[in-house]
């Protein structure tokens, strides 16, 4: 799409291969969005046709005209500008996208199987026929790291990238260490929650996490790395006993993937791990992904956010869309010019959670008075210290979220009480329904 002046183009037509849990909630953004998109962009994105196999499917929400099972009708239309390949696998989706791009049409997948396997072929292809293939959601779902490493990071010279890359199998790994079930049990939640690959051996094999490491070691080391140039082990043989030993003397098991560059070679291999506790990467929870990346100039920049999921990865690949379909002037979206139409709302009727400490006078009933206020004014107490130092007590308050206003006002009365010595000490506490009301 690039030989083409981007103000030429009012309407864009885009097509998907595949809609699945990826491509439904892609459909839902491209829609959803359609007016802040063309306001921010100047374009107008038309959804359709979309591929499926079975197109009797429960789809909600999808116009049932926009579906076919003719793969022609996508990939081989000079009308559909943009293919958005979210179908997965290898045969035939590879024969699909070397039609499209060989026709010039520009390509989104998030098919890190794929392009850990054939993505030269496929980027040149797409250069030679104008037009433009990302990928960003073929590695770690909503967390933009392939941007990071291609455009913010280009000349960095990147020694290392560890990462979880994996949102399956970390999420299988962080709720055994909580006793949230067996391996079996926890498994079959990935799945439908959507996390898992259609054939989830490629998740707990660690196939999938060699994949993207293959991926993101080419692009941070401008190297050519293929999947079979990555060793891998995965979680299956993992035995619960050992992810309890290892807690026991401070470590987390994690599936890691581990990329590392020298003057001479590059090693890339994936493997589970025992991190400390300590570490960045061992707070990394769920189906959460993070990639610890190291460079001389920027010492160390860690990505953590969402690995896998629909409408986290749609996010990756709607990303991918715009960037592509560009903006008149070839520049940064017009974010400025969109206007959502929603109002700041006051500071006084934002929620937060508080920490409350103050000196009282130790005598009877000092607690009662204190909590009555709070509960007169709608703010519940989740914990409550007291120590006493002679006729003077410390008192500790954790309170429950509530409206700021309402804080506001138990404290002018708390602070009126004959009890209360001195200011009392209010902050807020994050992470507790802090936020807008
Ligand atoms: P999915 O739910 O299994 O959906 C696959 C879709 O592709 C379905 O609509 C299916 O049609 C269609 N399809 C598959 N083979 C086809 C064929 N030969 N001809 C026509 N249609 C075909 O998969 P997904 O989870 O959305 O994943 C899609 C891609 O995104 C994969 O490459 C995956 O690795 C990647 N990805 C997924 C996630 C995630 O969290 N799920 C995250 C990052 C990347 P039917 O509906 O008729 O079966
Ligand atoms: N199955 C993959 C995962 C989806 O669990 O991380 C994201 O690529």
């Amino acid at each position: 799409m690039r030989n083409r002046r981007a103000s030429d183009r009012r309407s864009v037509r885009i097509g998907l291969l595949g809609c699945g849990t990826v491509g439904q909630a892609v459909v839902r953004t491209l829609t959803g969005s359609a007016a802040t998109i063309e306001r921010a962009t100047g374009h107008r994105l038309e959804v359709g046709p979309i591929l499926v196999r079975d197109p009797s499917k429960e789809r909600p929400g999808i116009d049932p005209a926009l579906i076919t099972t003719d793969p022609a009708a996508v990939i081989e239309d000079p009308s559909v500008t943009l293919v958005v390949e979210v179908m997965g696998g290898l045969d035939p989706t590879l024969d699909h996208l070397r039609t499209a791009l060989r026709r010039g049409a520009s390509v989104v997948t998030a098919n890190k199987q794929l392009l850990s396997r054939h993505g030269p072929e496929l980027l040149a292809m797409a250069e030679q026929a104008g037009g433009e293939m990302r990928f960003e959601a073929s590695a770690c779902g909503a967390v933009p790291v392939i941007k990071v490493l291609r455009e913010s990071l280009l000349a960095a010279e990147v020694t290392a990238v560890t990462g979880i890359v994996n949102g399956t199998t970390n999420f299988i790994l962080t709720e055994m260490a909580k006793g949230g079930g067996g391996y079996d049990e926890v498994l079959a939640r990935a799945q439908a929650l959507g996390y898992a690959e259609a054939d989830p051996t490629e998740d707990v094999g660690g196939a999938d996490a060699a994949a993207k490491m293959a991926i993101l070691s080419s692009i941070a080391f401008h190297a050519r790395v293929h999947l079979d140039d990555v060793p891998y082990e995965g979680i299956d043989r993992l035995q619960s006993e050992d992810i309890e030993r290892a807690a026991s003397l401070g470590f987390v098991v994690k599936l890691l993937g581990v990329a590392r560059a020298d003057d001479g070679s590059i090693s890339v291999r994936v493997y589970p791990a025992l991190v400390p506790r300590g570490h960045r990467l061992a707070s990394v929870g769920g189906a959460d992904n993070a990639v610890l990346i190291e460079s001389r100039a920027t010492r160390e920049i860690m990505l953590v956010g969402p690995g896998a999921g629909g409408d986290e990865t749609a996010s990756a690949v709607v990303a991918d869309v715009l960037a592509i379909v560009g903006t008149p002037q070839w520049s940064f979206l017009h974010n400025a010019l969109v206007d959502s139409g929603r109002s700041v709302a006051p500071a006084g009727e934002t929620t937060s959670a508080f920490y409350v400490r103050m000196s009282v006078a130790d005598r009877p009933g000092v607690l009662a008075r204190v909590a009555s206020v709070f509960a007169e004014e709608g703010l519940s107490i989740r914990t409550v210290v007291q120590s006493g130092s002679g006729d003077e007590a410390s008192l500790v308050l954790i309170l429950h979220a509530g409206l700021e206003r309402r804080m506001e006002a138990a404290m002018a009365r708390v602070r009126a009480l004959d009890d209360v010595r001195g200011e009392p000490v209010v902050l807020r506490v994050l992470g507790s329904g802090e936020g807008g009301s």
